[in-house]
């Protein structure tokens, strides 16, 4: 890939905490810049997702299992199983940070459940959504049905509170119920959100079943950004993916696609079986199904793949964080900063270093930190302004024929109030005596 010229002398990159990563391309000298180049701008980035712990998914599924065996052995639709797993996943949530919200409808005579939560912050106009079935079929456990997405899908949740992940996008999460019963909480959820709240969903990733025993790597044949999201990461695994075709519309995404929402999802198979090429790709046993639990007693925690579930634990990680992440404005205490050398001609004309800012809004602050670094063998010669975008000069050091020492490293805070943040920023030195000589080293702007 080849990058802009901007980035090519070098690229830095602010982090969250403020950090700045100054990144030379490999075999790229640090020349002296000309006098007006541009530097690279601060350049925001979307953090990674987190790489989920297999352990603490698998801690859910453990907790579920254990839900069914004191509730008559199933988390159905109606059933105390079902009930008592929306109140554990719920206690997690909230204990996180969620606003969560408990959606009651009614199926078959007996009252169902959704449990809805939402990460506060981010757009409230753009949401990303990812949801997964939170009851089972009463025949048993509904430990890969759906146990996996369910999860899967909370302990995605939780990353995003420990790592107070501020997505552009508002996240919200749900656990449906009555899927089994024809994806009964779902269509009561998308049926009775406004017309104008269903805009604002830009994205539905659905989890159902992603821990199957003998698994295949499916990815939902949907929108095709959410697809692309899909299976990049799994190619960056070096796993092939196929598209899911056990069944189009026989989970929760089905609503909120009939609604126009774009969807997509993973899933590892059910009770179809796998073909000889998809074991001799992705392992496992051919001619056998993806689940042969199905829907029944041996849905247990024993009916499960940890590399699948590990996998698409972190695949949907990966789509919340890649999907939601949008262009954030950099926190506050970002550092904009050239590196570049350029060279202070003796006795002669002001160079310039600059930064872009962006992503800021309004004013630069009162108390604006401006870091100098000018190597130089007598900087009595020096004239230092700090230039705002709008051509305004800021005096930070005057000539003196005193001052014979080296270098001028040091801060200086500028009220740049009266200036927009966003915009070029220039370091403007010039060096007014003879003999002497030297360049600037560095030039940072704390916004
Ligand atoms: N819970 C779904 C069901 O019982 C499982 C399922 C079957 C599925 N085929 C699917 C989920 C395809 C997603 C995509 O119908
Ligand atoms: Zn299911
Ligand atoms: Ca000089």
């Amino acid at each position: 890939m080849s990058l802009p010229s901007s980035l090519r002398m070098s690229s830095t990159v602010a982090l969250a905490a403020g950090l700045v990563v100054t990144a030379f391309a490999p075999g790229v000298q640090a020349v002296p810049a000309l006098p007006d180049a541009h530097a690279p701008a601060a350049v925001t980035t979307a953090l990674a997702a987190p790489d989920l712990s297999l352990t603490n998914v698998k801690a859910h599924l453990t907790q579920f299992s254990k839900i069914a065996a004191d509730n008559g052995g199933n988390r159905a639709h109606g059933r105390p199983g079902h009930k008592a797993s929306v109140d554990y996943v719920k206690a997690k949530l909230d204990a996180a940070g969620f606003t969560t919200t408990v959606q009651q409808f009614t199926s078959n005579g007996a009252t169902g459940y959704n449990l809805i939560a939402d990460w506060p912050g981010g757009s409230p106009d753009q949401v990303l959504f990812a949801g997964a079935h939170l009851d089972s079929v009463t025949e048993g456990a509904g430990i890969n049905d759906n146990g996996s997405g369910s999860a899967a899908v909370l302990e995605t949740a939780l990353a995003v509170s420990r790592a107070q992940y501020k997505p552009a996008k508002h996240l919200r999460f749900a656990w449906w119920g009555a899927e089994e019963l024809g994806l009964v909480g779902s269509k009561h959820y998308v049926n009775n959100l406004p017309t104008t709240e269903r805009s604002k969903i830009k994205g539905y990733l659905n989890f159902d079943m992603i821990g199957s025993p003998n698994p295949g790597y499916f990815v939902y044949d949907d929108d095709p950004v959410i697809e692309k999201t899909f299976k990049d990461y799994f190619a960056g695994l070096g796993i092939q993916t196929e598209i899911e075709t056990e069944g189009d519309g026989r989970s929760d995404h089905a609503p909120f696609k009939s609604a126009g929402i774009p969807v997509g999802g993973l899933f590892t198979g059910a009770s179809s079986k796998k073909t000889a090429a998809q074991a001799q790709k992705w392992g496992g046993t051919s001619g056998q199904s993806f689940d042969r639990c199905y829907h029944s007693s041996c849905d247990t925690t024993a009916n499960i793949d940890d590399t699948a579930l590990d996998r698409n634990s972190d695949a949907a990680a990966h789509a919340v964080w890649t999907l939601s992440a949008g262009t954030t404005a950099p926190p506050a205490g970002t550092v904009f900063e050239n590196t570049a050398d350029v060279a202070v001609p003796d006795n002669g004309a002001a160079v310039t270093s600059a930064v872009d800012v962006s992503g800021r809004t309004g004013n630069a602050p009162a108390a604006l930190k401006v870091g100098v670094d000018i190597v130089h063998t007598y900087r009595g010669d020096l004239v230092v302004d700090l230039v705002a975008p709008d051509g305004t000069a800021y005096r930070l050091k005057d000539r003196s024929g005193t001052d014979s020492a080296d270098d001028v490293r040091t801060t200086y805070t500028v009220d740049a109030s009266g200036e927009t943040a966003n915009g070029t920023w220039k370091l403007k030195v010039q060096d007014t005596s003879a003999q002497d000589t030297g360049y600037i080293d560095a030039f940072r702007l704390t916004f």
